[in-house]
């Protein structure tokens, strides 16, 4: 799913969270564990302003374990807890009951201290299209409750979700809009899948996950496609298309006259980057980190 924001829709899904904010005590922010800063919403913190909030990194399952690591300890020097999950294999709700209540711990002891039972806490998910809210409302109703593909603007009746005895869900994530001017997180984020390849060039975001897979991830991209060399220089263009032409070759992609049919390879690659089968990877890294080969040891 791709969705085309306008100043209108951004508008309307900002005003949209602003009002469910006021019903619940934590923001469930949901990111893409392989992109974490470009999955996020430029304006977030303006958003949720001072609600409790819970980071996620989700398809923690195809994010390199290292560079997770580091994301967790970038988000906690801004003072945001950020927990890996996988919404599609795992089960993160009591993980994210347990977290949530040590956000709201001081909330829940005044209230207790008063002599008033705790509220059940009440929260909701916040992220951009297709980072995985669809999936993880599913599964922590424990049943299918959030179409996947959800547009933003688009009000429904909204109902609370129970998630065990102590949390409740609003059954409609925040659907917000990613830094998408910043044209290298449109690669990201098209690299990753999060938008479609007919926004961008197929061949251009093979070519800049090529370069990056090049310089961090050069044994992976050996061992996947079973080649020998790989270009020195990751910004050398000519030498990573051909790089990319050698991976077409193996895969098929040909055109008449045994040349390599470059979109095809293109689309090969980022299919199977994608789907895992490079091995974990993951496509950013906190700022100021070093950048090459560090992450394979
Ligand atoms: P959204 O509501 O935020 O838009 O996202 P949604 O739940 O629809 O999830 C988007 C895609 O991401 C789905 O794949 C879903 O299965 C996948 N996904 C969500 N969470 C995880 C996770 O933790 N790990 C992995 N590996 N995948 C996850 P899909 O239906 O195949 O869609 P698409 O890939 O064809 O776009």
């Amino acid at each position: 799913m791709s969705i085309q924001w306008f100043p209108g829709h951004m508008t309307r899904a900002r005003r949209q969270i602003q009002d469910k904010l006021k019903l619940i005590d934590v923001a469930i922010e949901l990111l893409d564990a392989r992109i974490p800063l470009s999955s996020r919403n430029p304006m977030i913190d303006e958003i949720l302003q001072q609600k409790p909030r819970l980071v996620l990194l989700n398809k923690s399952d195809l994010a390199d374990p290292e560079a997770t690591r580091r994301w967790i300890e970038y988000f906690a020097e801004k003072g945001l807890e950020a927990v890996p999950i996988d919404a599609v294999g795992g089960n993160p709700s009591r993980e994210i009951i347990q977290r949530s209540k040590q956000l709201l711990s001081a909330k829940i002891e005044a209230q207790l201290r008063k002599g008033m039972k705790p509220r059940t806490m009440r929260g909701l998910i916040v992220g951009i299209p297709n980072v995985g809210k669809s999936t993880l409302i599913n599964k922590m109703a424990g049943r299918k409750i959030a179409a996947t593909g959800d547009k933003p603007g688009v009000t429904k009746g909204q109902q609370w979700i129970k998630v065990g005895t102590e949390m409740e869900l609003l059954d409609t994530p925040g659907i917000l809009w990613p830094k998408f001017e910043d044209q290298t997180v449109g690669f990201r984020l098209a690299a990753t899948g999060a938008i479609k390849e007919e926004i961008l060039d197929t061949a251009e975001i093979a070519l800049f996950a090529m370069r990056y897979l090049v310089a961090h991830y050069p044994v992976a991209l050996k061992e996947r496609f079973g080649v020998e060399k790989l270009p020195e220089d990751p910004s050398d263009t000519d030498a990573v298309v051909e790089l990319m032409e050698e991976v077409g070759r193996k895969r098929g992609a040909l055109i008449s006259g045994g040349r390599v049919d470059l979109e095809k390879a293109s689309l090969a690659i980022l299919r199977e980057l994608r789907a895992g089968k490079l091995g974990r990877v993951t496509m950013e890294l906190p700022e100021g980190e070093p950048a090459v080969q560090s992450l394979e040891g």
